[in-house]
């Protein structure tokens, strides 16, 4: 950089993403030991600002929600120090990050996908902005994936599968892939009510529950599995056929947290509260012929997924019966959505 930059800055939003076919366990460089597929959300996102300026040496601060939160930049700051060679500009600027979520801090969402996609976007801008090079969503998807694995999915609008698969050629375990143009339109219309069973920080990070995947002694099938879903869902995802993304979804949510209930250390991270709901949901189905599901994240709270064309009918189910079992009666009205977004 010959000539002095002066205070530049760049902004993106990024949204959360929900798995259907669950990324659960990984090896080496934040490799996925299975494929996986999300929607893309839309209204949980996260939204951040990089101000740089050159300077004689790497410096870097973090803003959240206004305030200086140095433990929550770790994440990057490690981030950048792991992969310091892949942009060598850094070296020579001064980086301030001011983020914040869409989403309420005590909802239990996890931010990982969002926040991390959202830097990995500005990042790359920034080295558009002073190396010249394309923004390229392939590139982001696979930062994004070394910041925080399930990242990497959230760049990519509707939805997106992450992690080789024969089913689906130019698959990648490095970076997601956009499912939006082999989709049944009915997906596209999806929308995602998160029940917030409890707000409270979950008992066990992600990252802890991925490393005890290593001594699960049903891994193995586990992976098996894991595969075959993706082969089956893909195939419901083209033609439409939501009676199999239901079974498929489903299974996939209870798969995960019985994982978690048979590693060593064994925990729970469900409540009574999303049981009663998975119940709700499962006897409203079968009552009303509605084409609702549930899937759960590493967490207590229920995502209800239903055809936009149903939501009359959910929205008033969920507030007749569904809300006594969240934390305060709240839940987040989401849908699928379009991926990151230039905001500066
Ligand atoms: O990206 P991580 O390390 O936070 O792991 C995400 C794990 C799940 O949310 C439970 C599943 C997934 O595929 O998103």
């Amino acid at each position: 950089m010959a000539e002095n930059l002066g205070i530049k800055k760049v902004g993106w939003q990024s949204p959360s993403n929900i798995a259907l076919v669950k990324y659960w366990g990984k090896r080496g460089k934040q490799l996925p030991q299975n494929p996986s597929i999300s929607f893309t959300l839309s209204e949980c996102r996260s939204e951040t600002y990089v101000s740089y300026e050159q300077s004689d040496h790497f410096g870097f601060r973090f803003f959240f929600e206004g305030q200086e939160k140095p433990a929550f930049g770790a994440k990057i700051e490690k981030f950048l120090m792991d992969n310091k060679a892949s942009f060598p500009f850094l070296d020579q600027l001064n980086l301030t990050v001011e983020s914040h979520n869409t989403f309420p801090h005590s909802s239990g969402i996890a931010s990982s996908a969002s926040s991390m996609s959202a830097f990995v976007m500005c990042l790359m801008d920034i080295e558009a902005q002073l190396v010249g090079k394309q923004l390229d969503d392939q590139k982001a998807s696979c930062f994004s994936r070394l910041a925080s694995g399930s990242a990497a999915r959230s760049v990519f609008p509707k939805m997106a599968l992450w992690g080789t698969t024969e089913a689906f050629e130019g698959s990648s375990d490095e970076y997601a892939v956009s499912l939006e143009n082999v989709i049944h339109p009915i997906f596209k219309t999806y929308r995602d009510s998160i029940l917030i069973v409890s707000g409270e920080t979950k008992s066990v990070s992600s990252r802890a529950g991925h490393a005890l995947m290593e001594g699960n002694p049903y891994a193995p099938a586990r992976y098996a599995q894991a595969n075959e879903n993706i082969r089956t869902l893909l195939t419901a995802l083209k033609t439409g056929d939501m009676g199999t993304f239901i079974t498929i979804t489903e299974s996939e949510a209870l798969q995960l947290h019985a994982l978690m209930m048979c590693s060593n250390p064994s925990y729970i991270l469900m409540k009574p509260n999303t049981l009663r709901i998975i119940e709700a949901v499962r006897n409203f189905r079968n009552e009303t012929q509605i084409p609702l599901c549930f899937t759960l994240d590493a967490g207590p709270n229920v995502h209800l997924l239903y055809p936009e064309s149903e939501a009359e009918h959910v929205d008033e189910y969920i507030k007749n019966v569904l809300a006594k079992y969240c934390d305060e009666e709240r839940w987040i009205a989401d849908r699928v959505g379009d991926g990151p977004k230039k905001l500066l």
